[in-house]
Formats: C-alpha cells, sequence, structure tokens
C-alpha cells in the first residue's frame, strides 16, 4: 500500500478527518499510553516554532516513543544536500516524519522521496496541523461545524488556505475579508467558490459567522514587510466591536503567536467569552497524536 502523507487537509477523506479528531478527544482524557513504543519521529524545522515544536515532542513522548529535532543548522539540509536525498536516509531511520518550511514544494519533494509518512507542521502554503486542532477546539466548544459559517480576517496566508481546504472537507461556509492584494491563492477560491466568499468589509464579513479566526499580518518570512502591513491591515483588527457583529456565542480563534494590538485587540484575547486560544493551543497535542496514530497504524 502506498504510504500515506499528511501535507493538506485534502490528503484525508472527511470521514478519516472526523476519525482523528474524536481519537483526539479521547486521547485528551488518556494522554498517557505505548502506542508509540519504539516508534521514533523526524522534526525537520527550518522555521521558529513553540507550539508545533512541543506538542509533537510531548506527544510522542506521552506515547511511548521519542523525536528528533533536526535544525537546517546543524544538518546536512543547510549545507545543501538535496531534499530527495536527505528524505530517503531520514525516513531509512525513522518512523515518521514531520517538515516546517517554507516552499510548499519542498514538502511534495520530501513526501515522494520518503518511504515513511510525511506531515506538514506548516509552509508558505498551508498548515493544516493547526486545523485539526481548530476543527477539535469547535467541536468540543460548540459541537459539529457543520453547516456553520466561519469568517476569516485578515491575511490571505497560509492559515486562511488552510481554512478553504477545512471549509470543503468540513462542510462549511466561509467568508473571507481581507485587504485588496491579500487575497489567498486564487485557483482555491474558484475550485471552492460554492462556499468561499470574499470581500473587503470585516463588519459585512462576520455577519452569522459562528467562528471568526484571524493570524498575524506578516507571517514568517515576511519580517521585511511588517511595518507597511501594519497600515494596510489597520481596519482588520479582530476587537469587540466585530465580535459583536458576528453571531451570538461566536467563538474567537487564532493559531498563535499573537500580536496583540494589530490583528487582535488585547482584550478580546483575553476574553473567555469569546476566546478559546489557549484550548485551541492545546489541543494541538492531542490533535497531532491521534493524527501520528493514524499514520502508524
Ligand atoms: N500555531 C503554531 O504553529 O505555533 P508555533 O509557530 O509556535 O509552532
Ligand atoms: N501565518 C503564520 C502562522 C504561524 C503559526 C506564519 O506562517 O508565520
Amino acid at each position: 500500500m502506498a504510504t500515506r502523507h499528511f501535507l493538506s487537509l485534502l490528503d484525508f477523506s472527511p470521514t478519516e478527518l472526523q476519525t482523528v479528531i474524536q481519537r483526539a478527544i479521547e486521547l485528551k482524557k488518556k494522554p498517557i499510553n505505548q502506542n508509540f513504543n519504539g516508534k521514533v519521529l523526524s522534526m525537520v524545522f527550518e522555521k521558529a516554532s513553540t507550539r508545533t515544536r512541543i506538542s509533537f515532542e510531548a506527544g510522542m513522548a506521552q506515547m511511548g516513543g521519542s523525536a528528533i529535532f533536526l535544525s537546517p543548522r546543524d544538518t546536512q539540509l543547510g549545507r545543501g544536500e538535496p531534499i530527495e536525498d536527505s528524505a530517503r536516509v531520514i525516513s531509512s531511520m525513522t518512523d515518521i516524519v514531520m517538515i516546517r518550511t517554507f516552499a510548499h514544494e519542498t514538502i511534495e519533494t520530501f513526501a515522494e522521496y520518503s518511504s515513511v509518512p510525511v506531515i506538514n507542521a506548516l509552509t508558505d502554503a498551508l498548515h493544516p496541523c493547526q486545523l485539526l486542532a481548530d476543527m477539535q477546539t469547535f467541536y468540543e466548544q460548540r459541537g459539529s461545524i457543520q453547516g456553520k459559517k466561519v469568517t476569516w480576517v485578515g491575511d490571505g496566508n497560509n492559515m486562511c488556505q488552510s481554512y478553504i481546504n477545512a471549509a470543503k472537507q468540513f462542510d462549511f461556509e466561509l467568508s473571507i475579508a481581507c485587504p485588496k492584494g491579500f487575497e489567498p491563492d486564487a485557483a482555491m477560491l474558484t475550485a471552492n467558490s460554492d462556499r468561499v466568499t470574499v470581500l473587503d468589509d470585516p463588519q459585512t464579513a462576520v455577519a452569522n459567522a459562528d467562528l471568526v479566526v484571524t493570524d498575524v499580518w506578516a507571517s514568517m518570512g515576511q519580517e521585511d514587510q511588517q511595518g507597511k502591513r501594519l497600515s494596510q491591515f489597520a481596519p482588520y483588527q479582530v476587537n469587540h466591536k466585530l465580535m459583536e457583529a458576528a453571531a451570538k456565542n461566536a467563538l474567537f480563534m487564532h493559531c498563535l503567536p499573537a500580536h496583540r494590538g494589530e490583528e487582535v485587540s488585547a482584550k478580546l484575547l483575553e476574553d473567555s467569552q469569546y476566546s478559546v486560544v489557549w484550548d485551541e493551543a492545546e489541543n494541538r497535542l492531542h490533535a497531532q497524536k491521534a493524527l501520528m496514530e493514524f499514520l502508524l497504524s
């Protein structure tokens, strides 16, 4: 059987995604077991991380396996060893690999040459692991997201694009409010035009939204644009005024790290009436344990 990878939410069927999320909820209640006894995860990080690194590493430890942190600074990857060669070698010695990198093509090439499952732990295009945690969090707080409305406010980035895939796989409506010129990938929008709309006014976009989500205005690798983006994105801050224009009981999510006073007000981020960001962050641990269990079985 061909090796399964998780580079995008589209690599799993809607039923498989639901299975992973339900298993994550179960594992959350019973975090320690030996299901990964002797299994080793390789973690390739070409960008910084707090949540992703800790959740994968702690997840392996809690399930009886172990993890190796690989930074390009101290591996041959950073000295130009081809991805194809690295993939064959790393996958010959470890059971599962997660990669955080820049170009999405890098992880696709790695997966093509890997003999073991590869997990996308964030590329410039997608961040599917975060969506598993977000979907788990919504389910725990409000039940099924099917038929609900989600609004993305801000940059049409890797998180926004993952929400487009989630809208398809979890069957919800998605409205996106972003400044002109910062829309997500046009082909993704066209492919999902039955459920995804793009508007430039955040107040209009959040009407009847059950979930409002945002992320930083400049992602990793775009640090040089941070200053310019501050003024372009200023009308897109998610705050109490915007949440009040959404549905009653709407939730607020943010993958973190957050920039208080930019994409989200400090007050909203800390207001547990709306904000579930701390549960969302913790759920990275449970969701990825369930994901790895699925891929390793
Ligand atoms: N949300 C997320 O992926 O966080 P880190 O960059 O800290 O891993
Ligand atoms: N869009 C952000 C997400 C960080 C978890 C970035 O890519 O930097």
